[in-house]
């Protein structure tokens, strides 16, 4: 399922302009976020300066979050933290231009990288809110492959700005 969904990448490029379009997915448009104490198992995130570390830094924190929620079986702080993945905070005007510059074209396909990981978390707090431990587990396997994807793909090119 997931490599399917890898593989079909460049197939999807058409449709991507409309992606584009629509302001590049979540990553770099307007997003709600949530405050908490750095560290905690609970949604972190305050992606403070819009660059793409620092909301790294944050993704990382909240998927600890999953991972800590499913040894505890509490799937409201699965729920929490997998909902603060799917709602990150946007990058900055200026890192998202500094971004443009490295990808160009491929913006289309970084943006699409991160929507896929938007909408597995999404089902993810679904999951959660079920309390279904099997599609836990699956679903957050499936969020890591994604998240790990994009960094192959696009982290060397981008660590380098
Ligand atoms: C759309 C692409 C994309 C997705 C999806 C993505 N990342 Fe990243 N991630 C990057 C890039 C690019 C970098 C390197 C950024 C840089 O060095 O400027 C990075 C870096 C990181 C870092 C290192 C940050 C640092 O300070 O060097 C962590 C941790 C991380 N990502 C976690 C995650 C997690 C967890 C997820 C999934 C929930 C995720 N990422 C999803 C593109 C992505």
């Amino acid at each position: 399922m997931i490599d399917r969904r890898l593989r079909t990448f460049p197939a999807a490029l058409p449709s991507l302009a409309l992606v584009l379009t629509l302001g590049l997915g979540f990553l770099l448009s307007a997003c709600a976020s949530t405050a908490v104490a750095p560290g905690s198992d609970l949604p972190s995130e305050d992606g403070a300066d819009g660059t793409l570390p620092r909301i790294m830094a944050g993704l990382s924190e909240d998927a600890a979050g999953v991972n800590a929620g499913i040894w505890l079986e509490d799937f409201d702080s699965i729920a929490a933290s997998a909902q603060a993945i799917a709602d990150h905070p946007t990058v900055s005007d200026e890192e998202r231009a500094s971004i443009q510059a490295v990808l160009g074209e491929d913006m289309a396909d970084f943006a699409l990288g991160d929507k896929t990981v938007h909408e597995t978390a999404v089902s993810l707090v679904e999951a959660a809110k079920a309390q279904d431990m099997a599609e836990v587990l699956a679903l957050n396997a499936k969020m890591q492959t994604e998240c790990v994807a994009c960094h192959t793909e696009f982290r060397g090119r981008l660590a380098d700005r």
